[in-house]
C-alpha cells in the first residue's frame, strides 16, 4: 500500500495537462474484444485500473502492446475462459467483459466485480436487460454464467439511467439480431466516447448522448483507431485545486462543456475562472461563499466530484450542503476532513459544512478514490504535513498526480 505525503500551503501555478478518462477506457479496452483484428486506442491514461484489465485482456491470449498513451489490442487468437474473481474483484469495470463475452461467443463465466466501496452498487439492471436480449444466467454464490444461443434485440427500459448498465447493454446489444432501444440510458460523455468507438468499428449505435439510445446489430466488427475524451472528473479536480491554492493555474486539454455544472458552481462561490476552447485558468478569489449542491446524473453536478469540492467548502464564508443522491456511502471523506479540523454534519444522504476553518495537516485515510483526492486537495490546503494513507485508491484514477502537482508547485511524495 502507498502513502502520499504533503506538505501544505504552497501557492500553484504553471499549467496542468487532464489526461484520458479513466471511466471510458475502462469501457473501451474490453469493447476492444468484439473486434477479431488490430483496435488501436490514443490518450489511454498509465492507471492501476488500465493494467488490471490488461491482465485479463493478457489471461485471455489477447494481444496487448502499450507505448506512452497508445494501446494496440489484438484479439484475433483470443480464447474465452472464466475470469475468476482474482481479475474481477480488482475493479468494478471487469464487469464489461460480461456484455462483450456475451456478445461475442454467447457464454461468460464470471465472479462479481470489485471497485470503490461507495455503496451497494448492485448489478441487477445489467443482468435484467442481459436477459431482455436473450440470455439465461445461472448465479452461484459470487459466480454467474450468461449465455445466450442467440441474442435478440428488444427494448429495455433502465429503472434508473446506470452508466455501467447502458454501456454493458450497448455492448451485449451491438450484434444482436435486429434492432435495441435502451429508453431511459445514461447520457454521460464516457457513454457517447464508447459508443463512437463501436461505431468507429463498424457498429450502428445512435442516440448515445440522449437517454434514448437505438443499437441495429450487425454481424462483424473491424479495426480502428479511436481516441480517449479527456477525463472530466480529473478535469474538475484540477480546477477545484486552483480555486483554492492558485494564483492563475491553467488547466489544458479539456472540454469544458463536460464540466459546467461544475464551473457554475465555482462561479458562484466567487471563484474567478476564465473558460477558453480547451482549457480553464482558475484562482482563488479573496472570499469564498458557501453553496448547496446536489449530485445528480449527466449533465447534473457529478457524485466523482463531490468529494472534491468538499474540501473547498470548508474555506467558505458561512454554511454549505451537499446532497448526495446517486450513491449511499459517499461522505466517508469528512470524517477524514474532520480529523484535519473541518466542522461537518453528516445526516443520511445530506452533509453540511461549516466554514470557514483553517485546516491543519495530519494522518488521514483514502477510503475511495475520489475520497483520496479530496484529501489531496485537503492536503494542499493544509498547514503542516498530511499523510494520506491507502493512496493506492488514488492511482487508480489519477495518472502521474504526484509529478503533475510537484510540477505547479506542489510538496508532494509518493511512499
Ligand atoms: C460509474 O459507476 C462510474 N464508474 C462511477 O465513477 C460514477 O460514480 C457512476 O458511474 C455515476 O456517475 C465507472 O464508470 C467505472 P451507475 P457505475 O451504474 O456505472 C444504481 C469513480 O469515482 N444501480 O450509474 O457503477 C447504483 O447502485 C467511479 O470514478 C442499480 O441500482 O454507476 C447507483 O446508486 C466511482 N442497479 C446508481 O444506480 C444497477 O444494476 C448509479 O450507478 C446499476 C446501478
Amino acid at each position: 500500500m502507498h502513502t502520499i505525503n504533503i506538505k501544505g500551503g504552497n501557492i500553484l501555478s504553471g499549467e496542468i495537462p487532464v489526461s484520458g478518462a479513466k471511466n471510458s477506457v475502462v469501457g473501451i479496452i474490453p469493447a476492444a474484444i468484439l473486434c477479431d483484428e488490430d483496435v488501436n486506442i490514443y490518450n489511454v491514461p498509465q492507471l492501476s485500473d488500465v493494467d488490471n484489465l490488461i491482465e485479463i485482456l493478457n489471461y485471455l491470449n489477447v494481444q496487448v502492446e502499450s507505448k506512452e498513451d497508445y494501446l494496440r489490442i489484438v484479439p484475433n487468437s483470443m480464447t474465452n475462459r472464466p475470469i475468476h474473481g482474482e481479475f474481477s474483484r480488482k475493479l468494478r469495470a471487469s464487469y464489461y467483459f460480461m456484455g462483450a463475452l456475451l456478445s461475442k461467443y454467447g457464454h461468460v463465466e464470471i465472479s462479481l466485480p470489485g471497485g470503490c466501496v461507495i455503496g451497494a452498487r448492485p448489478i441487477d439492471l445489467h443482468l435484467k436487460g442481459f436477459k431482455a436480449l436473450g440470455a439465461t444466467i445461472t448465479e452461484d454464490g459470487d459466480n454467474m454464467i450468461i449465455e445466450a444461443n442467440e441474442l435478440v434485440g428488444t427494448n429495455i427500459y433502465l429503472d434508473f439511467a446506470s452508466v455501467g448498465a447502458t454501456i454493458n447493454l450497448m455492448l451485449a446489444a451491438v450484434k444482436a439480431k435486429g434492432k435495441t432501444i435502451i429508453e431511459n440510458a445514461a447520457k454521460e460523455p464516457e457513454i457517447v466516447n464508447i459508443a463512437t468507438f463501436l461505431n468507429n468499428m463498424g457498429a450502428r449505435i445512435s442516440g448515445a448522448g440522449t437517454n434514448r439510445i437505438k443499437i441495429e446489430g450487425v454481424e462483424y466488427l473491424h479495426s480502428c483507431f479511436h481516441e480517449v475524451i479527456p477525463d472530466r472528473i480529473e478535469a474538475g479536480t484540477f480546477v477545484i485545486l486552483g480555486a483554492a491554492m492558485s494564483n492563475g493555474l491553467k488547466v489544458t486539454n479539456l472540454i469544458p462543456e463536460h464540466i459546467y455544472s461544475l464551473t457554475e458552481k465555482l462561479r458562484e462561490m466567487g471563484v474567478p475562472l476564465e473558460i477558453g476552447p480547451d482549457y480553464i485558468i482558475v484562482s482563488k478569489p479573496e472570499k469564498y461563499n458557501p453553496v448547496d449542491v446536489q449530485t445528480l446524473i449527466y449533465p447534473g453536478f457529478a457524485t466523482d466530484l463531490q468529494q472534491e469540492l468538499a474540501s473547498l467548502l470548508v474555506l467558505a464564508d458561512g454554511t454549505s450542503s451537499i446532497d448526495e443522491t446517486i450513491w449511499e456511502n459517499r461522505f466517508q471523506n469528512l470524517y477524514e476532513l474532520a480529523k484535519m479540523g473541518a466542522r461537518i454534519k453528516v445526516e443520511g444522504e445530506r452533509a453540511y459544512i461549516y466554514g470557514p476553518t483553517k485546516l491543519v495537516g495530519t494522518t488521514v485515510m483514502a477510503t475511495d478514490l475520489r475520497a483520496g483526492a479530496g484529501l489531496v486537495i485537503a492536503g494542499l490546503i493544509a498547514s503542516g504535513n498530511t499523510e494520506i494513507q491507502n493512496a493506492d485508491y488514488i492511482l487508480r484514477g489519477y495518472e502521474n498526480i504526484v509529478e503533475k502537482l510537484s510540477n505547479i508547485g506542489a510538496t508532494i511524495e509518493l511512499i
